[in-house]
């Protein structure tokens, strides 16, 4: 069984192979898990990032949300090392009137899909968060929407995998997927061809990049770019809790000080470039809702790459051709849907079956109005 793209997808599903006896190869063009996983912020918010025109995902999303207590437990007590699952929850904030009228529509919408809401008197708002900006127009509590330490999650993956036995290529890029007579025989990395029966590709937003798959068998992926940076607080007196929303940026602090503030959504292809427009953007944004950030230094600043799909859900299933089985798509969900990508696509690998949670997400639904969708082989055994 071969894998490309060590991201927390590839990673997770490797350990899952490998703990069932398989033997897995998992490629990565660079190091391990340093592309979108790296990136990430880590918010696990089925709740309150869940968008008009999301309705269909909401069910995937809040399964993954109730596995991550016992995902984050296990890679704890396998690796030594804890992905830091933080559970103080979530706090939109609308600093304004109009920001208040619209955080009032998204709550509306959102408590018709069930989801837990609780408006924040301004009292409990200052005992929660007492250097938010004075005088905020309304609060919201979300207390279910967590967040883990992916950069923490990533490391306890490769070492899952590597410690089970699964062996890690990096700075491998594989160059083609080998189909022989309509399936999978093999992956091509630095011109070597290393035979495989089942090959997965979870390589995100570069998905599209690998050679030898036929069009239809191609997930529609493309990236989007997102500017973020860090900044360090005391981890002694953080100024913040809570993962915060506040109008046109999010804010999520680490025990260990860090304080991600994320992140802008870009058409820009794989243009890496940090910009002056996209940090001042975050930081004004940043600043307006938690005014004490000023004195803060910056840590790090980086750009990474969503893989977005045409409906901004995930990609996970069989493809037309027998033995390639896809994992990527997930857009701004990938860390918070890991438990549940990696457990379902564990099982279609190993049984050719399609778990019915991940039926809606499957490849034929991008197939061409009014021509037929391709056959989905559901043959994937490693
Ligand atoms: N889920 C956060 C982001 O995509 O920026």
């Amino acid at each position: 069984m071969s894998i490309i793209g060590a991201g927390v997808v590839g990673l997770g599903v490797g350990w899952r192979l490998v703990q069932a006896g398989c033997a897995v190869d998992l490629f990565d063009a660079g190091t391990a898990g340093r592309g979108a996983s790296w990136a990430a912020a880590g918010m696990l918010a089925a709740g309150v990032e869940t968008e008009p025109g999301e309705e269909g995902l909401l069910a995937l999303t809040r399964a993954s949300q109730a596995m991550w207590p016992g995902f984050a437990e296990e890679l704890r007590a396998v690796t030594g090392i804890d992905p830091d699952l933080r559970e103080e929850g979530t706090l939109v904030l609308a600093l304004t009137r109009d920001d208040l009228a619209r955080l009032r529509a998204n709550v509306a919408f959102q408590e018709r899909l069930g989801i837990e809401l609780r408006w924040l008197g301004a009292r409990e708002l200052r005992e929660r968060e007492p250097f938010l900006r004075p005088g905020i127009a309304g609060a919201v509590l979300s207390p279910h929407d967590h967040q883990v330490d992916n950069r923490a999650l990533v490391t306890a993956l490769v070492r899952a995998f590597t410690a089970a036995g699964g062996r890690l290529h990096e700075a491998s890029p594989v160059e083609a997927v080998v189909i022989e007579g309509g399936r999978v025989t093999g992956v091509r990395a630095a011109e070597r061809c290393l035979p495989a029966d089942a090959v997965l590709l979870a390589a995100g937003a570069w998905s599209r990049r690998i050679q030898g798959i036929p069009p239809e068998a191609l997930p529609p992926v493309r990236p989007i770019k997102g500017q973020m940076l860090a900044l360090r607080m005391d981890p002694a007196a953080p100024l913040l809790r809570h993962v915060v929303w506040a109008p046109k940026v999010y804010l999520v602090p680490r025990r260990n000080g860090r304080l991600i503030v994320g992140a802008t959504v870009e058409e820009r292809g794989f243009d890496a470039t940090l910009t002056a427009g996209g940090v001042l953007a975050l930081l004004e944004s940043a600043w307006r809702a938690l005014p004490a950030i000023e004195e803060l230094p910056i840590e790090e600043m980086w750009v990474g790459f969503r893989p977005g799909s045409p409906d901004d859900a995930p990609i996970i299933g069989p493809t037309p051709v027998a033995g390639l089985t896809v994992a990527t798509g997930h857009h701004r969900n990938g860390i918070l849907l890991a438990p549940i990508t990696i457990e379902a696509t564990a099982r279609l690998v190993l049984t050719g079956e399609r778990p019915p949670e991940i039926r809606p997400f499957g490849l034929e639904r991008f197939a061409r109005h009014g021509s037929r969708a391709p056959a989905m082989s559901e043959e994937a055994s490693a």
